[in-house]
């Protein structure tokens, strides 16, 4: 039918740093922070825990699930946004550490949405080149991004990677179909620069630093109508019915957005995974993330209907369903 994920894994920085840590940091409460976005705690990376390195040790524990070996992998695709370099990809770095030696590897930046597109651009090309296996991965250091005097940012973030490995199986399991969604336009409600773009001997502009900027109110809105309007999209495309999902797992961003997307697509609440108190937003690392809790969890059974939903910057969002 589509790609079958063979193994999962997910690798989360050592450090915690508590609401509690936040509330020395900057004016805030643990009460506030609970009560406006669900997360309690989150990880944040030190030394050795750069992007690629969780990357690596997610893969690995996917590769160990999935019994499959490094140098078994055709493609590597990394979804980061936060990687050490901008240029060698993250996903070099993860295939120079697992010995991949046969992978070819890239990254791909869809933000907060980068897993589900990368799982995408996976399953066509298994789609293509039957019999290969791939490895995909969201890996995010959004700490190093993150202006730790910002407030309304600063509670949101979380560091953390997550990985699946792939193959196309011709059964009922695997990937069935995605609906993905990107609009430029709005661009300038969640972004981060980078490295400027122009020498500064010729451009004087200020460097106004490369952190997370974010309009959250308007960022809050357009996510839960995004969301809801990519998961219409797909299961009427699918002729699904929300009441035949058998689990949920949405980017997890905040609890204030799913609520209110769980809400409106009708949902029943014990149907969705929810790990955003523990972790945070850990951006493109999210879903794996939580995907490998869930399938470690025994919360996902052969013949399973799984929904899988994101919003990001760009912006960027979608579905994707996957029968277990
Ligand atoms: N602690 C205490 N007070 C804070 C605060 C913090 N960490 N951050 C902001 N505030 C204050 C604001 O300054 C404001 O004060 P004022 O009324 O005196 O001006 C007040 O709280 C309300 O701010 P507002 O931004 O309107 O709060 P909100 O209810 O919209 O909650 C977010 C802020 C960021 C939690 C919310 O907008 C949100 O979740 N947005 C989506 C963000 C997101 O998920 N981004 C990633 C998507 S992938």
């Amino acid at each position: 039918m589509g790609a079958v994920i063979l193994g999962t894994g997910s690798c989360l920085p050592q450090k915690e740093l508590s609401n509690q840590d936040l509330e020395k940091l900057v004016e805030t409460s643990d009460e506030w922070i609970l009560s406006r976005t669900g997360i309690s705690t989150r990880r944040i990376s030190g030394k050795g825990e750069e992007a690629f390195q969780l990357g690596t040790s997610a893969a690995k524990k996917a590769l160990a699930m999935a019994n499959v070996m490094a140098d078994d992998i055709d493609l590597i695709i990394v979804a980061t946004m936060s990687s050490h370099m901008s240029m060698p990809s993250c996903a070099c770095f993860v295939q120079k550490e697992l010995g991949a030696t046969k992978a070819f590897a890239y990254d791909v930046n869809a933000a907060c949405s980068g897993f589900l597109f990368a799982l995408d651009s996976g399953d066509k090309y298994l789609r293509v080149e039957k019999g290969k296996k791939i490895l995909v991965i969201g890996t995010e250091t959004l700490s190093s991004r993150t202006n730790w005097k910002d407030r309304n940012t600063c509670i949101l973030f979380g560091d953390g990677a997550g990985a699946a490995v792939l193959e196309y199986q011709e059964s009922e399991q695997g990937i069935v179909a995605s609906s993905l969604f990107s609009d430029g336009t709005l661009w300038n409600l969640l972004y981060m620069h980078s490295a400027p773009s122009c020498n500064p001997d010729l451009e004087q502009a200020g460097n106004p630093g490369n952190y997370i900027l974010m309009e959250g109110r308007e960022v809050f809105k357009y996510a839960v109508k995004a969301m809801e309007a990519a998961i219409n999209d797909l299961l009427l495309k699918e002729h699904v019915n929300i009441e035949a999902i058998d689990l949920m797992i949405p980017h997890q961003a905040n609890i204030r957005i799913l609520k209110k997307l769980v809400t409106r697509l009708g949902i029943k609440k014990e149907k969705v995974f929810i790990n955003v108190h523990k972790y945070g937003n850990t951006s493109a690392g999210s879903i794996p993330i939580a995907l490998d809790e869930a399938n470690r969890e025994g919360c996902l059974k052969r013949g399973d209907l799984l929904l899988v939903c994101s919003f990001g910057g760009g912006f960027t969002w979608g579905a994707t369903l996957v029968r277990w």
